[in-house]
């Protein structure tokens, strides 16, 4: 990928995606990317284009973040997120709110911030002072054919090689009220660094956590392209018995998606591929188109 090329790639969670909510989670993903290409292509900011993208993921009611959020054990939603600026190494974090109709927006203006991770109330009222408070999303019915866990993301290159990556979650149905996951915790869920790449990641919060899964990604992206470092996620996973996806683009521009779960729905879009492509499941990508 040359100077002033781009390249965006977002995901829709590791999970299982019956058959019935296959197309949804395709076209989901596919409208998430393209707007954010769109900001990408016109040399807008791998932030603005992550958060952008994040917010039409959350906006979908397919996905588990935003409006889409899974209930607790309690029936309220709880949800999580956090961005990175790679090119500042700026966080911005949420966990646990309910009264916030897009977390990454939030999470985003806390860019600006001290602070990398506000939660519950006090993020709540952070929200409030910059009018992004609202009446919570309402709970939805239990989703069939979908397990428990997902999570939503991005992660994009800008046209001046700034990387940036998003990642947002209503958690896992049924968990213990208060419980915060992988999601808004850097090097976990999500990490940018314009000198080695970004990711974002989806499936068991905890079992991210305790490998610091995100941060194996980006460790391996210092030797080997993104195609690659994404493989590292299975050892650990493989370790703990869990599940969990990753989507990933390197300082290169070069982009990579893996998961050991059943289904990963992502979208890729970028300045050298004519056409959005968007997959549930890795073996839909030939090895070349993630390798170039
Ligand atoms: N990966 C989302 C969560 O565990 O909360």
């Amino acid at each position: 990928m040359d100077k002033g090329d781009w390249a965006i790639i977002v995901h829709g969670g590791a999970k299982a995606i019956s058959a019935a909510e296959t197309a949804a989670h395709r076209a989901g993903c596919a409208r998430a990317v393209e707007a954010g290409a769109e900001i990408l292509a016109r040399g807008g900011s791998a932030v603005d284009a992550a958060r952008r993208a994040v917010v039409i993921l959350e906006d979908d009611p397919t996905f588990n973040a935003g409006q889409g959020s899974v209930t607790n054990a309690a029936g309220d939603i709880e949800m999580d997120a956090g961005i990175m600026d790679g090119a500042t190494l700026a966080i911005g974090a949420v966990g646990a709110v309910n009264r916030i109709a897009n977390p990454i927006e939030a999470a985003a203006a806390m860019l600006e911030t001290p602070p990398i991770l506000l939660v519950g109330k006090g993020a709540e009222r952070f929200a409030y002072k910059l009018g992004l408070h609202c009446t919570p999303p309402r709970p939805t019915l239990p989703k069939i054919g979908v397990s428990g866990h997902d999570t939503v993301g991005c992660v994009a290159r800008d046209r001046a090689g700034h990387i940036a990556a998003a990642t947002s979650t209503g958690g896992i149905s049924g968990t213990v009220p208060g419980r915060i996951g992988d999601a808004p915790l850097p090097g976990c869920g999500f990490y940018a660094d314009d000198a080695i790449g970004g990711v974002s990641l989806s499936g068991e919060g905890e079992a991210i956590a305790r490998t610091l899964l995100g941060a194996r990604v980006v460790r391996a992206m210092e030797d080997k392209p993104a195609a690659e470092a994404v493989q590292d996620i299975h050892a650990p996973m493989q370790r703990l018995s869990a599940e969990a996806g990753v989507i990933a683009i390197d300082a290169a521009g070069r982009v990579g998606a893996a998961h050991n779960s059943e289904n990963f729905a992502f979208a890729i879009a970028s300045s050298d591929r004519a056409d959005i492509i968007a997959a549930i499941h890795q073996d839909e990508l030939k090895a070349d188109i993630l390798n170039d």
